[in-house]
């Protein structure tokens, strides 16, 4: 059904909702670019309130974007571990130097400047670009395409890029002049604390229910349609906690793809038996080994999935052992008070880490 609306009357509605109801989180009481850019990235794919704490320990380290394009990479993920997807804070510092080289230190302040950065998309443009600078151009995210499919009962795969246009162009009817970053917030707010994606949305709460197609024509639930996702890959994985001479094992991943650059505990790819086991940590010049098996532990990733089995090592021998800072991604022995401060092992193994932590570190 088509709901019929003034312009006007739908944006002034929502701005005065949002002045009575919007969120007072840390990055809208003090929205510097920095602090907005910042929490925008954070916020992708992490709940508001998981961010709250990364966001304030993160500006306590680094308060600037200048102190940002200077910091220690292993620091920035450090600072990070936790929140996942670590290419973010790695695009953030690299966008950080680009400011400082190329823009004096000044943030860009239109959102085609913006998608200019490393890490910027349209999205996290139009997000900094209204809030910062109040140009008129709706962030259009997960929150933004339930609404505009329930309001208008749009009813085609939202995922697609048919979709995003849809929405745009619904979104630029409805924008006001003015308070483009209090409307955007407004509409997050909306989607995040009424327009519910699982289960019913709270209409009685919303100020655009007597606009609103879906709710006129009850297809809040079956409203935004989403087309089955591709089944998860799975990869197996062998994890080995290799301790030797009082320190542990570990090496840094790959520049490239997942979980680049980050550390981890040496692992082979599938489920090796005590055979392969021996002949993997020969490979690596391991022997005198005193083994013992750990728990398994899956992680779920958004596109795949290990299956891990673990191995705890005792190590008395490692031939072509050599002390010292880790080089490029070689194998290199990390002491407890190393592995607490600088080197981040990601929540994938997290089982793994909780056995480390009970053994060694002494936490
Ligand atoms: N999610 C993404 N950006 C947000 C913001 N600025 N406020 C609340 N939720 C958000």
């Amino acid at each position: 059904m088509a709901i019929s609306y003034k312009k006007n009357q739908l944006s002034s509605v929502l701005l005065d909702w949002y002045d009575r109801n919007g969120r007072i989180l840390p990055w809208r009481t003090d929205p510097t670019p920095y602090h907005v850019w910042l929490s925008e990235i954070m916020l992708q794919q992490t709940r508001v309130e998981a961010v709250r704490d990364y966001y304030a320990r993160f500006l306590a380290a680094l308060p600037t974007i200048e102190s940002l394009a200077k910091a220690d990479e292993d620091l920035c993920t450090k600072l990070w571990q936790g929140l996942g997807y670590y290419s973010r804070v790695r695009n953030l510092r690299r966008a950080a130097q680009q400011i400082m080289e190329e823009h004096g230190g000044d943030m860009p302040q239109t959102s085609r400047e913006l998608q200019k950065l490393s890490g910027i998309g349209p999205y996290t443009a139009a997000a900094i670009a209204s809030i910062c600078f109040d140009e008129r151009i709706p962030a259009i995210d997960g929150n933004l395409l339930r609404v505009f499919s329930r309001m208008t009962g749009y009813d085609q795969d939202i995922k697609s890029n048919a979709a995003k246009s849809a929405a745009r162009e619904f979104y630029d009817e409805i924008f006001p002049q003015k308070r483009c970053g209090d409307f955007n917030q407004a509409l997050m707010d909306l989607g995040a604390c009424v327009c519910l994606p699982n289960g019913a949305p709270l209409c009685d709460e919303c100020p655009w229910a007597d606009h609103c197609s879906a709710k006129a024509d009850g297809t809040c639930q079956q409203l935004p349609v989403t087309l089955p996702k591709a089944a998860r890959a799975v990869e197996h994985k062998t994890v080995f906690l290799i301790y030797y001479q009082g320190g542990l094992v570990l090496r840094r991943r790959p520049d490239e793809g997942l979980l680049a650059g980050l550390y981890e505990y040496p692992n082979a790819e599938g489920t090796l038996n005590d055979t392969e086991i021996s002949a993997y940590l020969s490979n690596l010049g391991f022997s005198a080994i005193q083994a013992r098996p750990l728990l398994e532990a899956k992680h779920i990733f958004s596109h795949k999935e290990w299956h891990m089995t673990g191995w705890e090592i005792l190590a008395d021998e490692w031939e072509d052992f050599t002390p010292g800072k880790p080089k490029g991604h070689e194998l290199f022995l990390a002491s407890a008070s190393d592995l607490r401060d600088i080197y981040s092992i990601p929540s994938a193994f997290a089982k793994y880490t909780a056995q480390v932590r009970a053994n060694y570190l002494d936490e």
